[in-house]
């Protein structure tokens, strides 16, 4: 007998509950333990196993809840979607994980939420923890680019020729929360601009964003680009140098020191877009700028560096209105479509905008900046100026 329930038990390895039966024979004896056995269940005895998708659809379990059938036991369901339909932010990241590795090589600063230097915006934090270097920061565009990448997290190196104007605007956006280093540097000398980008790299371990921006627009070079048949070679070549070299000798030292990819925004203009009688060199050198934007971003696509040029028509800075004279501005406004004028922060917006992850898909590409100006036949302008005097 104890056999034959040895062997049952080998057969049938199911739970086996011990526990202990009085003797038939001797009731008053001592008990003896019993095995019972708990049959296995048949198989067609199971209630059949319901999927969701057997239940009428007022008895589905909406998202986000754990579903008990038992073939989606254990699974994990999609969370529910947002109420407005946006999409959901992702979770943050829990502790170490979270910092990213920029912000692992720089130096830890306090991320209080600072007004914008240039139009008191919302501060978004777009930049939070990377190192933008912005060239021809001294004044005007560069100036209003620099204070926009500082006022959203970035550390801004604010180079410029001018010692003073770099040393200002590095001030300017210390001022505001923010953190800068003035560096002093002609973008034409090979060896001031490593020397710069050395310095940089030092205090802030990497380059993100470089915003290529400076120009030679002083009364020397800008001021005697004039017509082609008596424009003097050296004002070509000063003009090559800042404007298109420079652009090269930046993009050459600060790729290098780009180890997580990054983004290069150009400056170019419309002038390097269409002809005008003058400013022949400009245009040329802007002209230039925009190929050169396409070779970078095909030469260094490949290691996640971006490279955009933005195209602004006339932006009021105080160089601008230096250089063009009453009758000038007033030509330039007609050729708008706008009844405005690009201002600097304008600029500033795009210029973020291309530097930041939001236009990482964008590459090899000018945007124009411009009111509309070259939107149209240069008739439209001349007629409306014609019914509006
Ligand atoms: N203002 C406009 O209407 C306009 C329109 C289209 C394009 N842009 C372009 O925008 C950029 C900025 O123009 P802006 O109006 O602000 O001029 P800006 O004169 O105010 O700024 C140019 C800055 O570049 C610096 N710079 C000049 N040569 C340099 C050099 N060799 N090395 C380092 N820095 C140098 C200057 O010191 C100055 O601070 C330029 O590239 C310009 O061509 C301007």
């Amino acid at each position: 007998m104890h056999a034959h329930r040895r062997r049952l038990a080998r057969l049938l390895p199911l739970r086996r509950d011990r526990h202990l039966s009085p003797r038939r024979d001797d009731p008053g004896g001592r008990p003896r333990p019993v095995v019972h056995r708990l049959r296995r269940p048949r198989r067609d005895r199971l209630p059949r196993a319901r999927t969701f998708l057997d239940r009428p659809p007022e008895r589905r379990r909406p998202h986000g809840l754990r579903l008990r059938d038992p073939l989606l036991r254990g699974r994990r369901t999609r969370p529910p979607p947002a109420a407005d339909g946006a999409r959901r932010a992702r979770p943050p990241p829990a502790g170490a994980a979270a910092r990213t590795r920029a912000a692992d090589r720089v130096p830890e600063v306090d991320r209080r939420p600072w007004p914008s230097l240039v139009a008191g915006g919302v501060v978004t934090g777009r930049f939070d923890g990377r190192v933008a270097l912005v060239t021809g920061a001294g004044s005007g565009i560069g100036a209003a680019c620099a204070a926009r990448l500082g006022a959203e997290g970035a550390f801004v190196g604010a180079l410029d020729l001018r010692a003073a104007g770099a040393k200002a605007t590095a001030a300017a956006i210390r001022a505001h929360g923010g953190t800068a280093m003035a560096l002093t540097c002609d973008v034409s000398d090979e060896k001031q601009v490593e020397e710069a980008v050395a310095a940089l790299v030092a205090s802030f371990g990497r380059v993100d964003v470089l915003h290529a921006n400076a120009a030679a627009l002083d009364r020397e070079v800008y001021g005697r680009d004039r017509e082609l048949d008596t424009l003097d070679v050296g004002v070509w070549d000063r003009t090559m140098e800042v404007n298109l070299r420079g652009a090269l000798l930046m993009v050459k030292h600060t790729v290098p020191v780009m180890p997580d990819g990054g983004a290069i925004v150009l400056m170019s203009s419309v002038s390097g877009l269409v002809g005008d009688t003058v400013h022949a060199a400009y245009g040329a050198s802007k002209s230039a700028l925009i190929g050169f934007t396409r070779y970078v971003a095909t030469a260094y696509g490949a290691r996640g560096v971006r490279c955009n040029a933005v195209a602004p028509a006339l932006v009021m800075t105080p160089t601008a209105q230096r250089a063009l004279t009453p009758s000038q501005l007033a030509d330039k406004a007609a050729e708008r479509l706008l009844p405005w004028p690009c201002t600097v922060d304008d600029v500033a917006n795009l210029v973020a905008f291309l530097a930041s992850d939001e236009s990482r898909c964008i590459t090899g590409q000018t945007l124009v900046i411009d009111s509309g100006t070259l939107a149209h036949r240069p008739q439209h302008a001349i007629q409306r100026s014609r019914d509006h005097p």
